[in-house]
């Protein structure tokens, strides 16, 4: 055989497994998220991983570093340029303007799933990651704003978040006063092009307003020194953002408002805003939104006013990890670690196994399989993690017992006819 052809092969770069060790602390996550999602009365919606190429071209921005750089695209068979969807809020547009969910009606949607960026690899960023995202329609006063808001409150509330992240606040105001502001803005770069780098000369024309976002410290002061959008907004943006500020306040939501907050995607005006950490390095951006009144129509709707934010699972779930956020009983393992002794037992155990399933149905029973010496089924039951292992051999069979091994605590082992065993299991494990 060919080296190349024995050579393993491998997932793709910035593209992650995720291991049986590591989905508990995703499902944690991902409950926490349902059950939220259904108290605030939001809807799922599943749209597909691939949609036409023209849809985040025309969505997200043509000059931005998504649709320049990032983006997978291919033609299918048929010669159609696809992508997988490098963000969510594109496709659900696309389909409730399909479906008419727009019609004379309002709608808070959400979603999870994986989205692709072909970005450089690192810590809390990858090429396939997953984003938990909310999408409202239909609503134009700040007061969605602040639900939306409030939601992700919750949720770092809940998982004991709250104090380890800032919401950063900004108004891009109106799509006019936006475009206003853009030649005020271009006229001072202008004056000061010595000290822009080569990245902020080319977005100069296409999108100056990025400049605003650089870290790059070379250029600090100059961007210190900028007209500031908070500046020009128009009157509506204005009375919008501090109508969205005093419901905060009122709500108790600790903001900080950056005057510098753009985003990287085109679809924005009005609110936008960012929930951050310094716990994560460079990728400290959990969780990110705003308002996209334009978008509908852009996209060949009527107008419609929208907001929401899309969270990264992969960030939270480091920065849970890092803070020691995840309880333990969250972390997989089961309860009962049946364990049949021989060929006979096995026949016994498979009935008893389905009986108590069929009685405690919160039960995290694992029955033994495969065999073994008496030293590897022990090996395996320890392995299992369950408090407690079942036996049953030889001797149980004769009395119709088990017997119960207790494998975290230093206690007696007991005998206990199977008629009751559902109602020792039940004062035993807790559930
Ligand atoms: P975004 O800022 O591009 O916005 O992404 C939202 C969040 O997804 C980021 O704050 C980050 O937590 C996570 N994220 C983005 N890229 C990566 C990556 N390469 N690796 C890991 N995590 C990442 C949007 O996607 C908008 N659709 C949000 C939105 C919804 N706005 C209105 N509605």
């Amino acid at each position: 055989m060919s080296k190349s052809a024995a050579k393993k092969i491998q997932a793709i770069r910035g593209m992650n497994d995720l291991l049986p060790s590591e989905s508990p602390r995703w499902q944690f996550f991902e409950a926490k998220v349902r059950q939220l999602m259904h108290r605030y009365g939001f809807d799922e919606i599943r749209t597909p991983i691939v949609e036409q190429t023209a849809l985040f071209a025309r969505s997200i921005g043509e000059v931005t570093d998504i649709v320049e750089k990032e983006m997978y695209t291919f033609d299918d068979r048929n010669g159609d340029s696809l992508t997988l969807r490098p963000e969510g809020t594109a496709s659900c547009v696309r389909a409730a303007m399909e479906h008419g969910l727009l019609h004379n009606q309002t709608q808070r949607l959400w979603y999870q799933g994986p989205m692709f960026r072909h970005e450089r690899p690192q810590k809390g960023r990858y090429r396939q990651f997953h984003q938990v995202g909310v999408e409202t329609y239909g609503f134009d006063g700040p007061d969605i704003d602040a639900e939306v808001i409030l939601l992700s409150a919750r949720l770092w509330q809940e998982l004991g978040l709250l104090e380890h992240v800032t919401l950063e606040l900004n108004s891009l105001g109106s799509t006019e006063a936006r475009a206003a502001y853009r030649d005020k803005l271009v006229a001072y770069f202008d004056q000061h092009h010595d000290v822009l780098d080569d990245d902020s000369k080319r977005r100069l024309t296409s999108n100056p307003l990025r400049i605003l976002d650089s870290k790059n410290p070379a250029m600090a002061e100059m961007l210190n020194g900028a007209p500031q959008l908070m500046d020009h907004l128009d009157d509506e943006s204005r009375t919008h953002f501090e109508q969205l500020k005093a419901m905060l306040d009122t709500a108790g939501i600790d903001y900080v408002v950056n005057p510098r907050l753009v985003r990287g995607l085109d679809y924005y005006c009005r609110t936008v805003f960012e929930w951050t950490t310094t716990a994560l390095g460079s990728q400290g951006t959990v969780c990110a939104g705003g308002r996209y009144d334009g978008l509908v129509e852009q996209l060949g709707g009527k107008p419609t006013p929208a907001v929401g934010f899309a969270m990264g699972i992969e960030r939270l779930i480091l920065l849970l990890e890092t803070l020691d956020l995840i309880p333990e009983e969250a972390l997989g393992g089961c309860d009962v670690y049946l364990l049949p002794m021989d060929d006979n037992a096995t026949i016994v155990a498979l009935t008893l196994a389905e009986k108590l399933r069929s009685e405690l149905p919160t039960l995290r029973l694992q029955l033994h399989c495969g065999g073994g010496s008496f030293k590897s089924r022990m090996k395996k039951a320890d392995k299992s993690n369950a408090p407690v292992a079942v036996l049953l051999g030889e001797d149980e069979l004769a009395e119709q017992a088990v017997t119960l091994k207790f494998l975290r605590d230093d206690r007696e082992q007991l005998r206990v006819s199977q008629a009751e065993l559902t109602a020792t299991l039940q004062n035993l494990v807790p559930h």
